[in-house]
């Protein structure tokens, strides 16, 4: 057998490696051995390569692809450890942005070599020119779009939807003048207008991002990570390698679905998550004490009169949301809930898919803090519970319990499916104020005549709801 069937026979396992990975990540129980799986497949596929006789003999440039390895090692693993899980957005749209960005480099060397006079031999085949020339276009639009979703996430320009006229315009004018000097390149294979294309496709990008909310940059992500992976795949087919065809179009089509299932579970459509600048008006005004925005009274609690509630109750369910990420109150979470079981209670985590601002956010949070997985319940599983619970502890959520989901028709949230925390006997909102949720609207569940309020920091609120249940 020759050396290259060898290096495809691996490539084939790493790819088997690939497609168990992404089966372990999708569940909260193997999501870490689903990652270390990922991560020796990789390496696999690396090792792999350096055998391939045209690598091998590569000479200084072989120097070259061991330093830059080094350097992206020592920058990337360092990073990866440090990193806040609220910074996590950020941390992904780099990585993905610097993935779009090399795929987009290999693809325009491949075009280089291409059209060189060496091996100029005739026109190169359309075919090639054409997927070297959509490894670029994806690959730039991945790179400048990921810079831009990251400077929002980081804060370093407004989170908000940056809107101007004409917006729509510019941004299709943009599109159809990439699409006509793309055609121009494949006819002419000329350099110059594929630098001018590769400058636009930057371009759009960056304004294909501004317009889109901090809050919904998490989906936007998703998507780019999506294009990431087909520009990967572009350059699979340009340099003739299987493996980076197969891993891109894995990454291309996962990134898809998540996006997908990201905008269903926020009750959108992704043309809705794209194209609406959603967030760029509050709705809502609730002031930061106990009074709504209309000055409507709302019940307010004292931890003690909620811990004993809690610790007399036979059924009560936990809904985290994005607050309980702000306060990292994770750990005094699951303390009161284990000092709830040790009493007899029946306690569980009830977690929307969007809770919080990236996917599977409760779920890495609550993991972090060592919740069992048992104790986690997806929405649907957790919702016909609800009605047989005696209290629904809300703790740093809003919309993903807001009924105006499901009896508001031309709320920005109607029809995202919700946690019923409605249905429990007591709901406990635990949050600092009256202010909405990331919807920027009203949730009338809070002026619920079964709801009360526990105003505060939710590590805080928390903390004294622990000793409440001590001394109960
Ligand atoms: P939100 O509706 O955003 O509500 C979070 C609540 O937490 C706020 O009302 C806030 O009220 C409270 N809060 C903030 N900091 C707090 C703290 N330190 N202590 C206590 N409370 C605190 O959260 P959710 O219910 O998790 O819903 C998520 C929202 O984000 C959905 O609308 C979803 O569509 C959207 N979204 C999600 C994702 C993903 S993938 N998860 C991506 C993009 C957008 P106070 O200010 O009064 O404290």
């Amino acid at each position: 057998m020759s050396l290259l069937t060898w290096v495809d026979l691996v490539y084939l396992l790493a790819a088997i490696g690939f497609i168990l990975a992404l089966k372990g990540l999708s569940s909260p129980k193997f999501a870490r051995q689903g990652n270390m799986l990922g991560a020796g497949a990789a390496t696999l596929a690396i090792a792999m390569t350096f055998t391939i006789p045209s690598v091998r003999h590569a000479g200084s440039r072989l120097i070259l692809m061991v330093v830059a390895m080094i350097i992206g090692t020592a920058i990337a693993v360092p990073a990866a450890r440090r990193v806040k899980m609220t910074a996590m957005p950020q941390m992904v749209a780099i990585f993905n942005g610097v993935g779009g960005g090399a795929a987009a480099l290999v693809s325009m060397t491949a075009f280089l070599i291409l059209t060189s006079h060496d091996s100029f031999t005739g026109k190169p085949a359309v075919y090639k020119i054409v997927e070297v020339i959509l490894g670029i276009l994806i690959g730039c639009v991945s790179f400048s779009g990921s810079a831009i979703a990251f400077i929002k996430l980081q804060e370093l320009i407004t989170g908000r939807p940056i809107t101007y006229p004409a917006q729509q315009v510019i941004n299709a004018f943009v599109g159809i003048a990439i699409v006509g000097l793309a055609v121009a390149t494949v006819l002419t294979a000329n350099v110059a207008l594929l630098v001018v294309m590769s400058v636009l496709a930057l371009v759009l990008g960056v304004i294909f991002v501004l317009p889109i909310g901090g809050a919904d940059v998490p989906v936007l992500i998703s998507l780019l990570n999506s294009f990431t992976g087909l520009a990967v795949a572009a350059s699979g087919f340009s340099l003739g390698n299987n493996l980076l065809i197969i891993a891109g179009t894995l990454v291309g089509a996962s990134g898809i679905l998540l996006t997908r299932m990201m905008s269903k579970a926020m009750g959108r459509s992704l043309a809705n998550v794209l194209f609406s600048a959603f967030g760029s008006v509050v709705t809502a005004s609730g002031g930061a004490d106990g009074a709504g925005a209309d000055a409507r009274p709302v019940k307010v609690g004292t931890p003690e009169d909620i811990g004993v509630l809690m610790a007399y109750a036979r059924k009560v369910v936990i809904i985290p949301g994005y607050g309980l990420a702000v306060a990292q109150a994770q750990h005094t979470a699951r303390e009161l809930a284990d000092l709830l079981t040790e009493r007899g209670v029946e306690v569980f985590y009830a977690i929307h898919p969007v809770a919080g601002r990236m996917p599977g956010h409760m779920n890495v949070l609550l993991a972090e803090a060592n919740v069992p997985y048992d104790e986690l319940k997806e929405m649907d599983e957790a919702n016909p519970e609800l009605a047989t619970a005696d209290v629904a502890l809300v703790v740093g959520a809003n919309d993903t319990v807001n009924p105006a989901a499901n009896n508001t028709p031309g709320s920005p949230i109607y029809g995202m499916p919700i946690i019923h925390a409605d249905l429990a006997q007591h709901i406990v909102f635990l949050k600092r104020s009256m202010r909405p949720g990331f919807a920027g609207i009203d949730n009338e569940l809070l002026y619920d005549p079964k709801t009360t309020m526990l105003f505060g920091d939710a590590k805080d609120t928390l903390t004294k709801l622990v000793a409440a249940v001590k001394s109960a």
